[in-house]
């Protein structure tokens, strides 16, 4: 059976490779995740006080898309309303519990939209479908979503050309009670070209669902690969992750992922064709906190060094050895190399091994050359019929960039 050729939106996605989740809203003053006023059982008048304080005053977006844009991300998807009910964007009236009449006064998701378009990263827009603010979530069903279309209508017409729209929350209600025809035929109509999402929860992992999703999620978990064989439809898939145990800002949340542990991910979610989706959670007043900025830049550094082919590379019938695997783009091969040891002296270096010749199978074609692309550097090979070695050198003395990349070039 064949696989289906992906439209051009849902193409686009993945070739955008790697994005920033951005959860920030009233809970972040609180500093204690973004579920915090479902946990700690606070009655909607007393979590309200933290709408009156709200200022956002670091709220920088187009310093946020610049963060983003430097680590590489290409995608920004930020909570425009989360199940407190508190929107960043202006509702039109639907309900004030918005941004623009909080003290900040601002619609943020308009800044965002903004930042975004300048810094030449695409704006999506996470949006809750659960929420723990309407009354008529619980009492009057059928009017909530009626509120909950209409709300996605704003964002749909009001701030130009966006990527995409990604819901959470259906998993709190049963499949039938919610109406998604509906809010989904209300996207196609205003943005035929958006993507559309709905997370399946930690439950429901690369599950399918509605037949106008474009993307599976794999919320905190390695995305395994996707069987399209037979499919109506191509969907993407897409893994998001959080860098310590909390979404939303959690102030003692100290159980960071370590720097290489990310960077494993980013590839391992690329093998199997995934987008990773790395959040951030703002503090109360919006600025990225110091560790998760810091994470970034040294992603980033690593993206420009390493990872250019992680955005057009598409997984290959190329087989390696242990966590090594291979990823194909415009004709070439990049073999993605890990556990690489830093080459140096016996009295400094802790030799683990780890460099020597490395072996995948499937190679078909006849291998030119073999390149490491951080530093150009040509690397021995040999090839019979479709099995390669290739001799990867460690790295030089002063670096050592947790999964390094060798270029396979054919010839002709
Ligand atoms: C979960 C949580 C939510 C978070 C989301 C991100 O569904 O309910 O707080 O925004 O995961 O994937």
């Amino acid at each position: 059976m064949a696989i289906p050729v992906p439209e051009k939106r849902i193409a686009d996605f993945e070739n955008m490779a790697f994005g920033m989740f951005i959860h920030y809203g009233l809970y972040s003053q609180m500093g204690c995740g973004e579920w915090i006023m479902n946990i700690a059982n606070i009655p909607v008048e007393e979590y309200k006080k933290l709408f009156d304080t709200f200022t956002a005053k670091d709220f920088d977006a187009r310093k946020i898309a610049k963060t983003a844009k430097a680590a590489g991300m290409r995608y920004i998807t930020l909570t425009t309303r989360h199940h407190d009910g508190f929107s960043l964007y202006d509702t039109k009236g639907l309900c004030d519990y918005d941004a623009p009449h909080s003290p900040a006064g601002r619609d943020l998701v308009r800044e965002f939209v903004d930042a975004c378009r300048e810094e030449g990263i695409m704006p999506m827009f996470y949006h809750t479908t659960l929420d723990w603010y309407q009354p008529s979530f619980k009492n009057d069903f059928k009017s909530y979503l009626k509120y909950l279309n209409d709300s996605v209508e704003v964002l749909c017409t009001e701030y130009g050309k966006i990527g995409g729209l990604w819901f959470d929350g259906n998993w709190s209600r049963p499949a039938s009670d919610w109406d998604p025809d509906t809010l989904y035929a209300t996207i196609r109509k205003h943005q035929p070209e958006a993507l559309i999402i709905d997370n399946t929860g930690l439950s429901g992992r690369g599950d399918i669902g509605h037949p106008e999703i474009d993307s599976v999620t794999f919320e905190q978990g390695r995305p395994t690969p996707l069987d399209r064989e037979g499919m109506t439809k191509y969907v993407a898939a897409e893994m998001c992750h959080t860098m310590n145990d909390h979404w939303g800002f959690g102030e003692g949340d100290f159980n960071y992922k370590s720097l290489p542990s990310m960077i494993e991910t980013l590839c391992a979610c690329r093998k199997v064709g995934a987008n990773y989706l790395l959040n951030v959670g703002p503090d109360g007043d919006g600025n990225i906190v110091p560790m998760q900025k810091v994470m970034l830049e040294y992603i980033g550094k690593w993206m420009n060094t390493c990872g250019q082919s992680l955005y057009r590379g598409r997984p290959a019938k190329v087989c390696g050895e242990f966590k090594n695997f291979a990823l194909e783009a415009d004709g070439r091969l990049y073999l993605y190399i890990h556990d690489l040891n830093v080459a140096g002296d016996a009295n400094v270096i802790v030799d683990g091994g780890g460099r020597g010749f490395k072996y995948f199978k499937n190679v078909s074609g006849k291998v030119k050359s073999v390149r490491w692309t951080d530093t150009g550097e040509e690397l021995d090979f040999v090839q019979h019929g479709e099995n390669l070695w290739f001799n990867a050198t460690g790295f030089p003395y002063g670096c050592n960039y947790v999964v390094r990349v060798a270029e396979v070039e054919f010839e002709n």
